[in-house]
């Protein structure tokens, strides 16, 4: 199986080489655990390292908002966009515009090797919302007719939505990662209980205050076609971005 490496080194290594080629994984985490950061490097890497063409789909962070997270790591994203080698699409969710066939023309025009959604959170719940009315792919009606005549509830919606999301975005066959929100005491893996199923992989990030200490570390709980480090696994974010510590053997 050929892998898609996040070219950080302990995480590529606990993934056995990467990531296998064509997963659609979840970052699951709570705030500030740094899903956003690691799928920055994961985007930056693969442009600059292994000369992929890189997708990041934004739904919370505009343009400007990434380019100054970014910077704070002394990341240069608007270099790599006029080598045309990143592209960064900025999602309103508030427009309610038609999300997978913005997604797919750009995909077919841009060609990516790797994709990030960030956040799948924010864009299921507009959708699930959205659903309500509007001519989306989403649309209630389509919803419907898919799950008759079980019960219609607001969770049979929700995961008819995920489904559908997730499945077209299998379809490319790219290697992509999907960030959810995640509450600590959550025992779920994604902040609504289904992706994790679905997804080919899941990633998940930690934080918790110990005292006056604060202490970060990731587990990845799932992933297909391949073995990997079943670990808790420390790491820290410095001004280099995510970087895991080295293992006590
Ligand atoms: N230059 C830096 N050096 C060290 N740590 C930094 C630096 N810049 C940001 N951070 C840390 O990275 C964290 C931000 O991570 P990031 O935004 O990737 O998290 P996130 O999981 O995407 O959060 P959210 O849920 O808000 O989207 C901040 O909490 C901050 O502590
Ligand atoms: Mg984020």
């Amino acid at each position: 199986m050929e892998k898609t490496k996040f070219g950080i080194q302990g995480l590529d290594k606990a993934l056995e080489g990467g990531l296998p080629n064509g997963n659609l994984v979840l970052i699951s985490g709570g705030a500030g655990t740094g899903k956003s950061t690691l799928c920055m490097q994961f985007l930056l890497n693969g442009a600059t390292t292994f000369g992929e063409k890189a997708l990041y789909i934004s739904t919370e962070q505009n343009t400007e908002e990434l380019y100054k997270q970014a910077a704070s790591f002394g990341w240069n994203l608007a270099q790599l966009e006029e080598k045309n080698l990143l592209k960064i699409i900025f999602f309103d969710i508030t427009q309610g515009a038609n999300f997978l066939s913005e997604v797919d023309s750009v995909i077919k025009e841009f060609q990516p090797k790797r994709v990030v959604i960030d956040s799948m959170t924010t864009l299921t719940d507009a959708l699930i919302i959205g659903g309500m009315g509007n001519q989306s792919d989403f649309s209630l009606v389509q919803v419907i007719e898919k799950v008759s005549p079980i019960p219609r509830t607001e969770q049979i919606i929700a995961k008819s939505i995920l489904y559908k999301l997730i499945g077209e975005l299998k379809k490319y066959k790219l290697t992509t990662l999907l960030t959810s929100e995640l509450y600590e005491e959550s025992k779920r893996l994604s902040a609504d209980g289904i992706s994790e199923f679905i997804a080919d992989g899941v990633i998940i990030m930690h934080y918790i205050e110990i005292g006056v200490g604060d202490y970060r570390s990731l587990e990845i709980r799932k992933m297909r076609y391949s073995n990997y480090d079943k670990d808790i696994i420390p790491y820290t974010i410095s001004d280099h971005g995510v970087e895991i510590m080295e293992k006590m053997e």
